[in-house]
């Protein structure tokens, strides 16, 4: 049976038990800043189970997507997938235990209208009890009429215990196993039962959870006002149980997107490479058709963290990094009909999804050059736009281990820097970690420099700015400057680009620095110890030396093309200069 047959299975089985069809709510919930997103079917209904009356009535049931990054580590081992969708049922204060229970063991046996499932195969867990909630003795009661006694087995509320956070609904669950072992289990103890579950010879495919009570900061508090039942089954397992395979990568759902990968890779690909590849592609894929764009925060963050990371591990096997683009239309053609947010705007979707591609491959093989010399992870991420996860990611196929307190520390520092930049201390701009913000700040040392060289030694800086898209410098001199004096500067920066001068940072005291003549903003009080930027050519001689926060690249050949694109009055005896990089 296909992954496209179990979910319609799926949904025809509850629409005929009287269920409205739900279609999935977007990856990123609406209304709700405290997730990033969806990571259960559940979760666009929590108003619902609540007590608020859903407009298509009491019995829903749903195909939902869902992205959950907290094992992205993971994924790359059989079973655990970045995105997946999730089939569920619900009723908000319709049926309860037994129906719920009898449709989940007819659907997963039923060989006309469900799955067709060995029912000598399966294992039911229930809630064994606590001060929280009664052993669960009722649906042990119903889940007799299916199975034999001693499969069904009483677990803690750390495995039978279901809510989506520390405040809501929630309730203990039942939760079903299927035997995946090929000469079958037979009849288990409680302990042989946990020992098959932990080497992963029973697969969990069911979550029914009873939704009566409410949950606040942590504690369960009381009932709610309807007992509600949440149910949920992961497709890509179940296809995967269903298709007779132990891995999700040979199901229906990834098999072409591996073999994909395969026939363009020389040899045989590293199964986990190529699995990451599959996996973070899709979810990339799904989330930009639901709207999110890279960035360097929130969903945008994870966006560019699956794309970059597919890109880490393309380079790895050797799978060429535009076939990643190929790989993403496959995908929506794969999914087009069931969500059709992949079918609008066709062409954007792919297009942001190479642009990421395109822009990480132009820093990924200098900033993988400078992780050979040992570069600091601070530095890969600003300079080179390596989320720390992509960069940890690579030293632990090195067997490198990185100081993550260390980057954290500096990333708050970096931050605090950025306020402290907002107060003028130091130039503006550094809230931006952006790595085209980066470049502008080291073109804005160079331009100043060559401002020094071809104009007057006695420009000085009087002020700055730095976004995204520009640099901006304010400079005492008090004309407006030639055509040929903005060319020669243009020149000058340029010349230096060429070279591919280094950046070095050095700390020292400020008095130091101040001996060294490095260039400080007039008027602005620098602390005790400064960071003090120079950027040097290949014999250590010195082009420029400037107090600075940072950040920096390291090496300037990755600036591009410096252009000024206005000169202007800024106020008496002052001129603004507004430059790009291209
Ligand atoms: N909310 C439960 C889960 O995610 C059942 O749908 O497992």
């Amino acid at each position: 049976m296909t992954s496209s047959e179990i979910r319609k299975r799926f949904l025809d089985f509850f629409a005929k038990r009287g269920h409205a069809i739900l279609p999935s709510a977007p990856l990123v919930p609406k209304n709700d800043p405290s997730v990033l997103f969806n990571t259960a079917g559940m979760q666009p209904l929590v108003p619902f189970l609540m007590g608020e009356k859903h407009p298509l009535g009491n019995r829903l049931a749903s195909c939902q997507k869902c992205v959950r990054t907290v094992d992205i580590e993971e994924v790359g081992n059989h079973k655990n997938l970045s995105f997946f969708e999730m089939l569920g049922n619900w009723s908000l204060g319709s049926y309860f235990k037994e129906e719920s229970i009898g449709w989940s063991y007819e659907f997963l046996t039923s060989k006309e209208e469900g799955l067709g499932l060995d029912p000598k195969r399966l294992y039911v867990t229930v809630f064994e009890g606590d001060e929280d909630a009664p052993r669960d003795m009722e649906a042990v009661e119903i889940w007799k009429k299916f199975i034999p006694e001693n499969r069904i087995y009483f677990l803690p509320k750390k495995n039978n215990w279901w809510s989506p956070g520390d405040n809501g609904p929630c309730g203990p669950d039942t939760e079903m196993f299927y035997d995946v072992t090929e000469k079958g289990l037979g009849d288990l103890t409680h302990e042989e039962y946990v020992v098959a579950d932990d080497k992963g010879e029973v697969v969990e495919i069911w979550n029914n959870v009873f939704m009566e009570y409410e949950k606040k900061d942590g504690k369960v508090i009381g009932k709610l006002q309807q007992k509600n039942v949440d149910t949920g089954s992961g497709l890509e397992r179940v296809t995967m149980l269903m298709q007779g395979k132990r891995n999700v990568y040979e199901s229906d759902v990834f098999a072409p997107a591996m073999e994909f990968i395969e026939l363009n890779t020389k040899g045989i690909p590293d199964e986990r490479s190529a699995r990451i590849i599959a996996d973070h592609t899709r979810s990339a894929t799904m989330l930009i058709a639901d709207g999110v764009v890279p960035s360097n925060k929130d969903q945008g963050y994870v966006l560019r963290r699956f794309i970059r990371r597919a890109v880490v591990q393309a380079k790895n096997i050797g799978f060429s990094y535009e076939l990643l683009g190929v790989l993403q239309s496959g995908f929506m053609a794969k999914y087009e009909d069931v969500y059709p947010e992949l079918k609008e705007n066709v062409d954007a979707q792919k297009e942001i999804f190479n642009k990421e591609v395109e822009k990480f491959i132009k820093t990924l093989e200098a900033g993988l050059k400078e992780f050979e010399k040992g570069t600091d992870p601070f530095i890969l991420a600003t300079t080179y736009g390596f989320p720390i996860e992509v960069t940890e990611e690579i030293a632990k196929e090195k067997g490198i281990t990185i100081d993550r307190a260390d980057f954290d520390q500096k990333m708050k520092a970096h931050q605090e820097a950025s306020r402290a930049g907002a107060e003028q201390k130091f130039k503006g701009g550094l809230a931006n970690t952006s790595e085209q913000t980066t470049r502008l700040h080291t073109a804005h040392h160079l331009l100043l420099k060559a401002l020094q060289e071809v104009v007057s030694p006695d420009i000085h800086q009087k002020g700055s700015n730095i976004t995204e898209e520009r640099l901006r410098i304010d400079f005492n001199f008090d004309r407006k400057l030639t055509e040929e004096e903005k060319s020669a500067v243009e020149n000058k920066v340029n010349e230096w680009i060429r070279q591919d001068l280094k950046v070095v940072k050095r700390e020292m005291p400020r008095e130091d620095a101040e001996k060294l003549g490095a260039e400080m903003e007039f008027g602005v009080k620098y602390p005790e110890v400064v960071s003090v930027y120079f950027i040097e050519d290949v014999n250590g001689n010195t082009v420029s030396k400037e107090f600075c926060g940072g950040p920096h690249v390291e090496r300037i050949g990755t600036l591009g093309t410096f252009k000024i694109q206005k000169e202007e009055a800024s106020s008496a005896g002052v001129r603004r200069i507004k430059a790009i990089l291209s």
